[in-house]
């Protein structure tokens, strides 16, 4: 079994992941209720108050890793992505979001250097849903390699396996050429 463990911060090309706390709170609650952005997200508390005590116990919960996506230069931050429920060499990943405007690398980016950690940890493999009817995110999946397993609750599920992750790290290298770096794991 193979842990989600948390790092400090991971440098991609153009972005840097790094480790979500409760300053956060209120970046996170503007992007979960823009109704430019969530229409294919499972919906939050109304109360900023809740979004803050998420990320306290999130930061006591050593089975998930949240990141603010930022740009590399400024630390702009432009997202969100959450990488969780490790099952063997599988892990989850999603809450995945972006502002409205954020550059167009950002989203094959973001999920080459979640890709990267993942590897970095141990895991050969992804699991995650996409709501149906978000084709777009669908449809950038699956021209990652993801397969269709089934649908449940209107939630379409897709796994990743080893071979293609690596086949997509190559095949989208010219998007994070160097790899990452990251801090320490926390
Ligand atoms: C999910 C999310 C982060 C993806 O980001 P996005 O910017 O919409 O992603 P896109 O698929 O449009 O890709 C961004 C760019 O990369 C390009 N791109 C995507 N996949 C590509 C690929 N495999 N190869 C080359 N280019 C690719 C796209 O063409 C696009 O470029 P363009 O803006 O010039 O057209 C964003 O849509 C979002 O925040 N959505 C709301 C929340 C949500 O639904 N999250 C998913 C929950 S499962």
């Amino acid at each position: 079994m193979t842990n989600l463990v948390k790092s400090a911060w991971i440098e991609g090309h153009r972005l840097r992941l790094r480790n979500a706390t409760e300053a956060d709170a209120a970046f996170i609650f503007g992007l979960r209720h823009d109704p430019e952005r969530n229409r294919h997200m499972s919906a939050t508390s109304p109360l900023l108050e809740d979004q803050r005590n998420w990320l306290a116990r999130y930061a006591a919960d050593g089975s998930q890793a949240y990141f603010i996506i930022e740009s590399a230069a400024g630390h702009v931050p432009l997202g969100t992505v959450r990488l969780y429920d490790a099952r063997d060499n599988s892990f989850c990943w999603g809450s995945w979001m972006l502002v409205p405007g954020a550059p167009a690398f950002a989203a094959i980016e973001s999920a080459l250097v979640v890709y990267c950690y993942a590897l970095e940890l141990g895991f050969t493999a992804a699991h995650f849903e996409v709501q149906e009817g978000n084709v777009a995110v669908s449809r950038f999946h699956e021209n990652f390699g993801a397969v269709r397993i089934g649908q449940v609750n209107g939630q379409i599920q897709y796994t990743l396996g080893h071979e293609r992750m690596l086949e997509s790290l190559g095949r989208y290298r010219r998007f994070l050429p160097d790899g990452i770096r990251r801090g320490p794991l926390i």
